[in-house]
């Protein structure tokens, strides 16, 4: 790339030529969420992506985030701008081993954090997100034994908040489970004041000191409607870009990690750069793209979640 090249302005241009839209997770870099058209959780963006009318998507997030894009718009090009971009729940859930584990539950509802792969949306008879799985999960008759996957944690956490015993499969976020209770514990005696804010997906020894929990939209506007000045944020860090513009007067501060270590950035998410975002509209690649029979499988579930949110 032309280091001259002003890459925002060549982002909006490329933008207007293609009909493209740019849709950006709070996870990704600062410069990323300034040139986004919709900056969401993975409910609003999957929402976002469902009703867009534009040819191209761009999306700034990781690949299950751009998958359930094409799934929703098999007619239109969807661009990742690192198809590397993966996600550790999603990888630690491999289709022919769901199948198994599926198959030695039958008859049971099988519910899924869209964090997973394509084919194992094709498994699943709803998806759903950090931000509806409570509703979802409660609209499920208390008859039916509930299959969910992949997130142990955010499974434990519903099972906890509905009273509601599920067969969890036992996945984790390499990020989210990174953070410490001892730290935490730490950093609260130091900032007696301040609010734990955490996500579902951290292990329950965080969850249990939080204040509130929720999705990274849940998060951040509980941050910008409290009185209070000062949290203690437990999810990725990119999320604070967002808060520290909606509320400059606040305190935000980043959960610890266990090590010394930049483990609160998704490895996955930060792939995608400014640049490759740029690449990703000129050049229309890298693309993604599914086989028929997966597009309409996992469209089911999908819009099932999307007609309950
Ligand atoms: P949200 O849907 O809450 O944004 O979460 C996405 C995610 O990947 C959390 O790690
Ligand atoms: Fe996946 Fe965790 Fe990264 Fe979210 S933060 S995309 S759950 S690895």
């Amino acid at each position: 790339i032309d280091p001259s090249l002003d890459l925002e302005d060549e982002i909006a241009r490329l933008k207007k030529e293609r009909n493209a839209i740019l849709l950006a997770h709070y996870y990704q870099d600062s410069d990323i969420q300034d040139v986004a058209d919709v900056i969401g959780d993975s409910l609003q963006l999957s929402q976002a992506a469902a009703k867009t009318t534009a040819d191209v998507i761009c999306f700034a997030g990781v690949h299950f985030m751009a998958e359930t894009a094409k799934i929703l718009n098999p007619d239109k090009i969807v661009v990742l701008p690192d198809l590397d971009a993966g996600c550790s729940l999603a990888d630690g859930c491999p289709a022919d081993k769901f199948a198994a584990w599926k198959a030695q539950h039958p008859n049971s509802v099988v519910v899924s954090y869209i964090n997973c792969s394509a084919e194992v949306k094709a498994l699943s008879d709803y998806i759903v997100t950090s931000s509806n799985a409570e509703k979802i999960v409660d609209h499920i008759g208390p008859d039916k034994t509930i299959l969910f996957a992949p997130d142990r944690n955010l499974g434990a956490y519903l099972e906890k908040k509905l009273g509601r015993k599920m067969v969890l499969w036992q996945g984790s976020c390499v990020v989210h489970e990174t953070f410490s209770e001892r730290k935490l514990i730490a950093l609260k005696t130091r900032h007696p004041e301040a609010k734990v804010l955490a996500h579902p997906e951290c292990e329950p020894t965080v969850l249990k000191m939080a204040d509130y929990i929720g999705s990274t939209t849940g998060i951040l506007k509980h941050a910008i409607a409290s009185p209070l000045k000062e949290f203690i944020v437990a999810t990725e860090a990119g999320i604070l870009h967002q808060m520290q513009k909606a509320a400059p007067e606040k305190t935000f501060i980043p959960a610890p990690p266990e090590a010394n270590c930049a483990c609160n950035e998704c490895p996955h998410m930060k792939k995608n750069t400014l640049e490759k975002v740029y690449l990703a509209l000129r050049d229309l690649e890298p693309r993604l793209e599914l086989p028929s029979h997966l597009l309409t499988a996992a469209r089911t579930p999908i819009d099932r979640m999307l007609s309950l949110s």
